[in-house]
């Protein structure tokens, strides 16, 4: 049964009252704080139903948004194993009613911190370091924790980074300004106990905000970085920089990006929204350049220092904002062969959807974490590209989270 919360012209809100029968899709979450933790949503769903679930949301939506008849989605590329695979965690700080420093995902539509001894999606590594962090914090009476009400208060987030084919890993304390007593010995105590840890970084956030990190950033030990490998790539990754969630499955996302590519060594491809350079250098070096754009600059710097890393000689970076460097890069003296646009959840704007229409670029691959704006960024696209393929891959098992890679073809 169902309570009707808010109603639209086509559709409308609910919540449910009562469950009449069980789905047989049901099954049984495996974690204790499922049902009030906001982490993940799907665990009572059984993993090949999910899988099914997704495939009909991104059809619905490229149906509903994109005004798409009929259109081939290949069966979604599913995960391995499909618990612990989170290699970042941004877990905000609470105190409890006995005045206990806890730290967990927020309880479902709300700001109330629930304390979990072991998240089934984080990586097991993250587990154990948030335990011994949270121990070790709660030894030092004088460390206060961040209060969203009346602004006061030190901790703010605990975030945790690992590299899960190097067993490395980096803690940074996101903080207010103020004074935070005893951190040179909290830092040396954690590097000692937990020898995966290659540093800790303490970063400031003074504004009252949901933004998580602030602009500044302090190393207090070690190294302000991790390493870690996508297939034979090595990467250097550093607290900010944006890395795919799930690194096992990463390869075979960027497998379906590289499938069917078909280079022949002249080719110039531009990565747009290049992180630290991931797809860029993940792909088979059979090019003639490749250009990445990238807002962050410290991003752009490690895809550089990737990049090197790699042998690769052939792939640049530039910093900048995807919408006003796209006329520079693409333009009728310079028309790559092949754009790739790895964007944010927003998707993609008129501008530059309009300059690659008009300066008829023949292979774009579309990867994104977003049907919405996947299905409205298609609808434009499909005037002037036939869709090749369509493929789904689940880079984000227990949630409703969906990834696709979408291979486009000029039309003739
Ligand atoms: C979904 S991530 C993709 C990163 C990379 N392709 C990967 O697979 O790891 C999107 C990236 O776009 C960057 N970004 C967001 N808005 C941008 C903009 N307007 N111009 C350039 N880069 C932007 C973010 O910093 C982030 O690194």
């Amino acid at each position: 049964m169902i309570e009707i919360t808010k109603e639209k012209k086509s559709y409308a809100h609910g919540k449910s009252i009562k469950r009449l029968n069980d789905s047989e899709a049901r099954i049984e979450a495996k974690c204790e704080i499922f049902e009030d933790c906001g982490g993940c949503q799907w665990q009572h769903i059984d993993y090949e139903k999910q899988k099914e679930f997704k495939e009909e949301i991104l059809r619905e939506s490229l149906e509903r948004i994109g005004k798409f008849d009929e259109i081939n989605i290949e069966p979604i590329k599913g995960v391995d194993y499909p618990w612990f695979y989170r290699n970042k965690s941004v877990i905000p700080f609470q105190k409890n009613e006995d005045g206990e420093i806890i730290a967990g995902f927020y309880k479902r539509g709300t700001h109330q911190v629930v304390d979990n001894h072991t998240c089934y999606i984080q990586h097991q590594l993250i587990n154990r370091i948030k335990r011994y962090t949270l121990k070790l914090l709660n030894q030092y009476k004088s460390i206060t924790v961040y209060d969203e009400n009346d602004l006061t208060g030190l901790l703010r987030h605990l975030h945790i980074r690992v590299g899960v084919c190097t067993n490395q890993a980096l803690l940074t304390f996101i903080t207010t300004e103020k004074e935070f007593p005893h951190l040179k010995e909290i830092a040396k105590l954690l590097m000692n106990k937990i020898p995966e840890l290659t540093g800790v970084v303490r970063n400031i956030n003074d504004k009252d905000t949901n933004v998580l990190m602030g602009n500044k950033s302090y190393l207090i030990q070690g190294e302000d970085y991790i390493y870690d490998y996508i297939g034979k790539r090595k990467y250097k990754i550093t607290q900010d920089s944006f890395f795919q969630i799930n690194t096992m499955q990463t390869k075979k996302l960027y497998d379906t990006v590289q499938e069917d590519i078909n280079l022949t060594g002249e080719e110039v491809i531009v990565d747009a929204y290049s992180g630290i350079g991931s797809i860029a250098i993940y792909l088979d070096d059979n090019y003639k350049d490749i250009i990445g754009i990238e807002s962050n600059e410290k991003a752009v710097e490690d895809s550089k220092h990737n990049a090197s890393m790699n042998n690769l000689d052939n792939c640049k970076f530039i910093s900048g904002d995807v919408t006003e460097q796209i006329p520079n890069l693409i333009n009728k003296d310079n028309k790559p062969d092949v754009v790739i646009f790895d964007p944010p959840r927003s998707g993609l704007n008129d501008e530059i959807i309009n300059t690659v229409i008009d300066q008829n670029i023949k292979k774009i691959i579309y990867v994104s974490c977003n049907p919405t704006t996947l299905a409205r960024d298609l609808k434009k696209l499909n005037k002037f590209y036939n869709i090749k393929t369509l493929q789904p891959v689940d880079m984000f098992p227990q949630t409703y989270h969906i990834e696709t890679v979408v291979k486009l073809r000029r039309k003739s």
